[in-house]
């Protein structure tokens, strides 16, 4: 029999890159082999959405105000309760909860790392069978490891983050996670149930063809990004120009399509919400992350998506991601002066 043992598992992996550690506890590949098995129990029921009686609205709203989906409730609390059943962490932040959830038993207690979660982001597209995904961040709690962690711990700065990733659920489902020793991709292979490295040590090229924005937000945006779209649509940009709009409206879609073949993703603040729609640290803050260990770029269209300093769980920022050159043209668009 021809066994493949080029293929690695996320686990097998995650024990690898440990090794290369030798002051490695393991909680982190035991951290986000808990976050697999959630992904993993998600992606069963995104799979069958459409057969049970778990699509659809759950007749609330979020801390956002926004209507929650079932499967939005549904993978929160499998991330929760994944989490809280392993070792290796001591609380989590979600997008579906107005607090973050301290854990608060003795193994908890004594985990070093938080997490901060998005369960199911572009949950809108569910009913229609496009893509979702999950993001998550990792830190390195600031309290001490043996009391209950506290909401300090969640307002790092992103660049404080240990390991950054999500889950995309799409025609086939992947994992994709960075730590600073790069950015690896693993696919869900449903034959055995688990996560294998496809897509090793991504890196997103310099510059792409794809631009992706809301357009229909195009007149309320500011006149330096007016400039750069309306560039982005001739050949006057630098790189490759006209480029071509590919925008899924599930931002782990469109970031993912971006960061493997290049290319631009902008949601800017708007004049009556100068923050935009996309949350810093659990939507922004994973993805910034990712992007820039792969050698690209994220800012808030002015600094370093992760040189921000979260004053809430919740706060919002504009937010524009891609490669290197594409992001460094859209900064010279930003930082011109227009009549
Ligand atoms: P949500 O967290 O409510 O599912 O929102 C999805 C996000 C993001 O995934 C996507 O890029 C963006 O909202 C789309 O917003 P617009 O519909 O305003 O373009
Ligand atoms: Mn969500
Ligand atoms: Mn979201």
């Amino acid at each position: 029999m021809n066994i493949n043992r080029q293929v690695l598992t996320l686990d097998e992996f995650t024990i690898q890159e440990m090794r290369a550690y030798p002051k490695a506890t393991g909680e982190l590949s035991s951290l986000l082999r808990d976050i697999g098995l959630a992904a993993k129990r998600v992606n069963v029921e995104v799979n069958k959405a459409g057969l049970v009686d778990i699509l659809g609205d759950a007749g609330s709203v979020n801390v956002q105000g926004e209507d929650v989906k079932k499967m939005d409730i549904y993978a929160n609390n499998q991330f929760i309760g994944v989490l809280k059943h392993g070792i290796s962490c001591a609380g989590l932040g979600s997008e579906e909860l107005e607090e973050i959830v301290v854990f608060n038993d003795v193994v908890s207690n004594n985990s070093k790392y938080v997490v901060i979660i998005d369960p199911l982001d572009g949950s809108s597209n569910i009913d229609v069978n496009v893509t979702i995904g999950t993001i998550f961040g990792v830190y390195r709690r600031v309290t001490k490891v043996g009391t209950p962690c506290t909401i300090e711990d969640f307002l790092q700065t992103g660049k404080n983050q240990v390991a950054a990733g999500y889950i995309i659920y799409g025609s086939s489902t992947m994992m994709v996670y960075a730590t600073h020793r790069g950015v690896n991709g693993f696919t869900l292979d449903p034959s055995i149930g688990e996560f294998c490295l496809s897509h090793p040590n991504i890196q997103c090229p310099e510059k792409g063809k794809i631009y992706s924005v809301n357009y229909s937000n195009f007149f309320k945006f500011e006149i330096g990004i007016q400039k750069y779209i309306e560039a982005c649509q001739t050949k006057t940009n630098e790189h490759n120009g006209p480029y071509t709009q590919r925008y899924v409206g599930s931002m782990v879609a469109d970031v993912h399509r971006n960061l493997i073949k290049g290319g631009i993703f902008m949601y800017p603040g708007v004049l009556d919400k100068p923050f935009g729609k996309l949350r810093l640290l659990y939507e922004c803050n994973p993805f910034a992350f990712i992007m820039e260990i792969a050698g690209g770029k994220a800012t808030d269209g002015k600094k370093s998506i992760l040189d921000i300093k979260p004053e809430k769980l919740h706060q919002r920022t504009p937010f524009f991601i891609g490669s290197k050159l594409m992001m460094e043209e859209l900064e010279s668009y930003l930082n011109s002066k227009y009549d």
